[in-house]
């Protein structure tokens, strides 16, 4: 394993697992909608219970998952701590869920109160998040790949989050004159694009050669690939905004050589997972898997319809896009992720529980596979593959009933992971009793 990290430096484990372990509760909920609307929900982007959906899962389950990651890496990645961070992180957890909650309710009964409560709490976690995070950020004279990617990614989330504030606006305040469809499409492109993707770009620098023992990513990939991405996200912004000369197609040149950098790194990711020398298939190996080739998917979706006639009719692509990118890709590689961060950071801190202790390491701490063992994860691997190709067919077929079984199974799948989560955290808590009570047996013998 990587020896660059300090681990010393790592937060309390309470401050990444709330984020953890709230997010799946998000993604049932999202399913509860889906199954509560059935195909409905696919008959415009713009309606309200599909815009809670895709909130649901992109701030929901992604945003907390990657605000808990960061939390938990940056420490590790840089040495640097944040501070206080458990009240902070605290705050933070508070701010986003009731937001979250707030804005989803808000859309589904379409009430300007509960959105303008929305704009008030997201704009306040994600902006103590972001500056406590910056912050700690530039007080680091150190910089890894990792770093500078996580920098560009949380510009992106500011960005992302100034866009869907302006938006939101302009539902409670339907007189304020904005180019809507344009605010929108940056909105889109700086969220999925910059934030998630350009953070799971660097996690996985990190964590694909950590935890899969693969070979390291190409160099040149490390060094430039995300500042690439992120040049080409603010060139093809300002395209779009001034409207130079046929900005359409300069706009659509410039997507296409980002996205040709993602491609490059889904393929780069296949291939390290391809030619490792311990070829264990763990679930998280296969998650990774099939979110890379969902990224691959996704471009091929972008290419067919941008590029070439389009086989996909245009009002059903955004819907069989967004599926594709932000269960298919995203959701994927977080869920694999947590599969391994979890029963990592539970191990290291009974480790770290029984030296603090004066035990040395004569208790047996359980490794990683008995913290989350690998069947139970891949039952749930299994269900959501199947549920996210249900959804996409049923995105195809907008009128069938499939979207009912794609709710169901994805309903089934974020509480299995929760159950695996929460199954974790107990055992977490029972190993931390049982060390408690061996210190005191042994204060007591001497
Ligand atoms: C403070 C946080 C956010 C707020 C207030 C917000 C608000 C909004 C609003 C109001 C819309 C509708 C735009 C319209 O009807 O023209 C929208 C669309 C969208 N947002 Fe956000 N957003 C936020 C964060 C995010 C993030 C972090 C992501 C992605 C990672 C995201 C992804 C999307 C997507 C994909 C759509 C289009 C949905 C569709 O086509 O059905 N949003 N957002």
């Amino acid at each position: 394993m990587n020896t660059d990290l300090s681990l010393e430096q790592a937060p309390p484990i309470s401050v990444p697992f709330q984020f953890f372990v709230t997010a799946p509760l998000f993604g049932i909920v999202a399913s509860i909608i889906l199954l509560a609307y059935g195909p409905a929900i696919f008959t415009s982007r713009w309606n309200l219970e599909t815009l809670a959906v895709t909130h649901l899962l992109t701030l929901g389950f992604m945003g907390l998952v990657m605000c808990g990651a960061i939390l938990q890496m940056l420490p590790v990645l840089s040495g640097i701590t944040v501070p206080y961070v458990k009240p902070v992180g605290t705050l933070i957890h508070i701010l986003l869920v009731t937001g979250i909650i707030a804005l989803s309710i808000g859309f589904l009964a379409s009430s300007p109160v509960l959105m303008n409560t929305a704009i008030g709490l997201l704009g306040g976690g994600f902006g103590i998040f972001i500056v406590v995070i910056l912050m700690a950020m530039l007080r680091n004279k150190m910089t890894t790949q990792t770093l500078s990617a996580m920098r560009l990614a949380l510009i992106s989330l500011l960005f992302t989050v100034i866009l869907g504030i302006s938006l939101l606006g302009s539902f409670i305040w339907p007189d304020i004159n904005i180019n809507l469809a344009l605010l929108t499409e940056l909105h889109i492109a700086w969220g999925t694009l910059g934030w998630v993707s350009l953070l799971l770009i660097g996690v996985a620098f990190q964590v694909v050669p950590m935890f899969q023992m693969t070979n390291e990513y190409p160099r040149w990939m490390t060094r430039f690939l995300p500042s690439v991405l992120f040049g080409g996200l603010v060139v093809w912004t300002i395209i779009k905004l001034s409207g130079i000369g046929n900005p359409w197609h300069i706009a659509a040149f410039i997507m296409l050589i980002c996205i040709s950098g993602y491609v490059s790194f889904a393929i780069i990711t296949l291939w390290l997972q391809q030619s490792r020398k311990r070829k264990l298939r763990d679930t998280t190996l296969l998650f990774w898997r099939f979110a890379m080739l969902s990224a691959l998917a996704a471009a091929a979706l972008w290419a067919d319809h941008n590029l070439m006639p389009g086989l996909i009719n245009p009002e059903i692509y955004p819907f069989t896009l967004g599926i594709v990118l932000l269960a298919g890709f995203a959701v994927s590689v977080m869920n694999g992720m947590l599969y391994k961060i979890m029963p990592f950071l539970i191990w290291f801190h009974l480790q770290h529980h029984q030296l603090s202790l004066g035990l040395g390491r004569k208790y047996a701490i359980p490794n990683m596979k008995q913290i989350i063992p690998d069947q139970n994860a891949r039952y749930q691997l299994y269900l959501h593959i199947i549920g996210i190709l249900t959804l996409v067919l049923a995105s195809l077929f907008p009128t069938s009933w499939l979207v009912y079984p794609a709710g169901v199974m994805l309903m089934t799948s974020f509480s299995m992971l929760s159950f695996n989560q929460l199954r974790a955290v107990r055992l977490y808590r029972d190993y931390k009793r049982r060390l408690q009570a061996a210190s005191e047996a042994t204060s007591q013998t001497d």
